[in-house]
């Protein structure tokens, strides 16, 4: 026999051995091998895997389908293999499709036969949608931590620094006095609503597909709802054929991720334009800049940049999931293989995003005096109207008096503050000496004391509430 039928013989026997090798005569093309391989990425759940397969063969060996003996040898065999990923030793072989099939060759390495029991009534398709559920549970109880350290140093530097005041913008346009606390907070509850959404979704990601077999289901009366609590699902799944398919949950933790991530790179992106030096407001520290190659006078706000860039990335991955899931027909259909690579980067872009938002936020220095400087009387024009309001002119004309003392001061080019008490009375008699109590930006602030406003009380109200919701997740 020449070295060439020689490797034919080698390579058909490999192909035997494959899991699901039996009717097949013929080579996989080494190019197809590596395009239908996905071990060297979903290996990051073996420990879901080992973990779902201990939960199984108890579940078997509740229904007969294996003696004690041989689940407790496949328990220990398992354990086996999480030890060898654990410590960074176990041998992918060029078969091991995926992890499944990976740990399972393993198994058959080490306690012989018995191994090939274990995948009594399973197949990969409710093995792979169960192991991801769990590797995600894990993924999103780490992502929530994140999230809240940031809220909570939003929440931290929105107490400390209560009193200082900043313009606020709409159109990106100076429109009103605000406090910085409370451009601080208004993340903290878009961050919040991520968090409550988060929750919503865990309780989806948190139903058990194992006991759905290809897609039929399992014929061997496995005892689902022990599989459950074995491996603590609140519930399990209640069609096997949507339960094969059902990536549902990965498509909503996309989602979830891409509406974290623009909610993020919108405060990111104040934040770039708060600390150039137009703006001036705050300055970042050196730990999350970097400078420029070229222009020694430059700092730059890379942190920011990348997280207001990433968040194009987490919705890409979401969109392009989506169109994967388009239009698959019934049950399981390979293209399903493509879940796990968005899943694996979004949490770890997800993860890098929200630990340097945290270090950026909690280390920047606020210059509350530039902040203040950027305040202008004109931005009280509003304040005018709502004075003669109070003093019992109906807003829309009170609107129109207040504009035309823009007008006047315009027109006479000075600011709207230095409008004489006589100047001001000219264009309405409801105006009085009490007129010059308007021009202070804290009492503007102030005013807005209705709940959700920018004024003090409000904000301490704010604080409260976001607290005690804190409070109420542990
Ligand atoms: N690696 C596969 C995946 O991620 C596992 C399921 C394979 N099922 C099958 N019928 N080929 O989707």
């Amino acid at each position: 026999m020449d070295s060439i039928d020689e490797s034919r013989v080698a390579s058909s026997k490999q192909e035997k051995e494959k899991l699901w090798g039996g009717r097949f005569t013929g080579n996989t093309d080494p190019v197809m091998e590596a395009f239908n391989s996905s071990v060297h990425y979903d290996k990051r759940m073996w420990q879901a895997d080992v973990q779902g397969s201990k939960a199984y063969v108890s579940a078997i060996e509740n229904a007969g389908l294996v003696t004690k003996q041989e689940r407790d040898a496949i328990r220990q065999g398992l354990d086996k293999i999480a030890e060898e990923w654990e410590n960074n030793v176990f041998d992918i072989r060029p078969g091991d499709e995926d992890i499944h099939t990976a740990n399972e060759r393993r198994l058959k390495e080490l306690i012989g036969p018995t191994a090939g029991k274990l995948h009594t009534g399973r197949s990969r398709n409710d093995q792979v949608s169960t192991d991801m559920r769990l590797w995600l549970r894990t993924a999103l109880g780490e992502l929530k931590t994140y999230v809240l350290d940031l809220i909570k140093v939003m929440i931290n530097r929105a107490k400390q620094e209560m009193d200082v005041l900043m313009p606020g913008y709409t159109h990106l346009q100076r429109a009103q006095p605000i406090r910085w606390s409370h451009w601080l907070l208004s993340y903290a509850w878009m961050l919040r609503r991520d968090v409550e959404r988060l929750t919503e979704l865990s309780e989806r990601v948190n139903i058990l597909p194992l006991g759905s077999g290809a897609l039929a289901g399992n014929p061997f009366a496995v005892d689902r709802g022990f599989l459950a609590k074995e491996l603590g699902f609140i519930d399990v799944s209640g069609n096997s054929l949507d339960a094969v398919s059902d990536r549902d949950f990965v498509a909503e933790f996309l989602f979830w991720a891409s509406m974290l991530g623009v909610h993020l790179s919108r405060w990111a992106e104040d934040l770039i334009l708060y600390c150039s030096k137009e703006f001036g407001f705050i300055t970042l520290s050196d730990a999350y800049s970097t400078g420029s190659s070229l222009m020694p006078q430059k700092k730059n706000a890379d942190s920011l940049e990348l997280i207001r860039g990433k968040a194009g990335r987490l919705f890409g991955k979401c969109s392009g999931f989506m169109m994967t899931l388009k239009g698959i027909p019934s049950t399981y259909n390979k293209d399903l293989q493509e879940d796990k690579e968005s899943m694996f980067d979004t949490y770890d872009t997800l993860c890098g995003i929200l630990k340097v938002s945290t270090g950026v936020l909690s280390t920047l220095q606020i210059h509350p005096e530039q902040m203040l400087a950027a305040l202008s009387p004109d931005m009280l024009a509003t304040d005018i109207a709502y004075y003669l309001v109070r003093k019992g002119v109906p807003f829309r004309q009170a609107h129109g008096l207040s504009g035309t003392c823009v007008a006047m001061a315009e027109k006479k080019q000075c600011l709207l503050s230095d409008l004489s008490l006589e100047d001001l009375k000219s264009i309405s008699p409801c105006v009085e000496s009490d007129i010059a109590d308007l021009w202070n930006y804290e009492n503007s602030v102030d005013q807005y004391s209705t709940y959700g406003g920018t004024g003090k009380a409000s904000v301490i109200q704010q604080l409260q509430n976001l607290s005690a919701w804190l409070d109420g997740l542990h």
